[in-house]
């Protein structure tokens, strides 16, 4: 099942509960954090606070997407804060292979993430050790940005490295999908879209992500 993953950078930060709940009436599988540090991307956001206090009243999954410099350090406050899953960029991260077992030992599924700019080839030793990959479609920083279309590609690719190394990881893809490629995104191989403005942006959010959830149902009969 493909799922759908509203991120909350574009949400209105004065009515956010009542965003989320909109997103999880319109079926939403789970809800994706941009959590960004001014120094790893040049944009700042929010920390563990925020996703406790949307835990309280959310019933979905919290997924947690660290764009920040020392992961390591904020990864048990994220998973104390309720997120079930944590990714943390390959360009960044070290030691990512004792990264990535930090958040499986505190009971999160543990994902990498790779920026447009960077060879797959950097995936091939850590996908052996994550449950998820998240490729990001746009440079990370910024919500609203243009789904990079060379990302099809790359998505194909990651498809068929994982087959022959690790075929349970689930692919994640992030960064300007809308409507108008979703679909496209989803039979390209993505097991997880993230969705900011192209939901949160709309006038009617819960009508919008049942729009868009069903539009990923219509791509698996394709
Ligand atoms: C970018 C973030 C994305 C972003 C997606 O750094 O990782 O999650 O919020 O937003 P849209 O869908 O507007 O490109
Ligand atoms: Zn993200």
């Amino acid at each position: 099942m493909k799922l759908l993953a509203p991120s909350i950078l574009s949400a209105d930060f004065w009515r956010l509960g009542e965003q989320v709940m909109a997103c999880v009436e319109g079926g939403a599988d789970l809800i994706h954090f941009d959590v960004m540090d001014g120094h790893f991307v040049p944009n700042i956001t929010f920390g563990p606070v925020l996703l406790e206090s949307i835990k309280k009243h959310c019933p979905l999954p919290l997924d947690a997407h660290l764009m920040i410099e020392n992961p390591d350090k904020y990864i048990p406050d994220f998973i104390k804060a309720g997120a079930e899953m944590v990714s943390v960029h390959v360009e960044n991260t070290p030691h990512i292979h004792r990264t990535l077992e930090l958040i499986k030992s505190l009971g999160a599924k543990a994902g990498v993430v790779i920026n447009p700019g960077t060879p797959l080839s950097a995936l091939e030793e850590v996908v052996h050790y994550a449950d998820f990959v998240l490729l990001m479609s746009v440079n990370p920083g910024f919500g609203g940005q243009k789904f990079i279309q060379r990302s099809i590609e790359r998505l194909r690719k990651l498809k068929a490295l994982l087959q022959d190394i690790n075929p349970s990881v689930l692919i994640e893809i992030d960064g300007g999908i809308k409507e108008d490629n979703i679909v496209e995104v989803a039979k390209a191989g993505a097991d997880i879209l993230v969705v900011g403005s192209g939901i949160f942006h709309s006038e009617d959010i819960k009508a919008q992500t049942n729009k868009l959830k069903d539009m990923l149902i219509f791509s698996e009969a394709l």
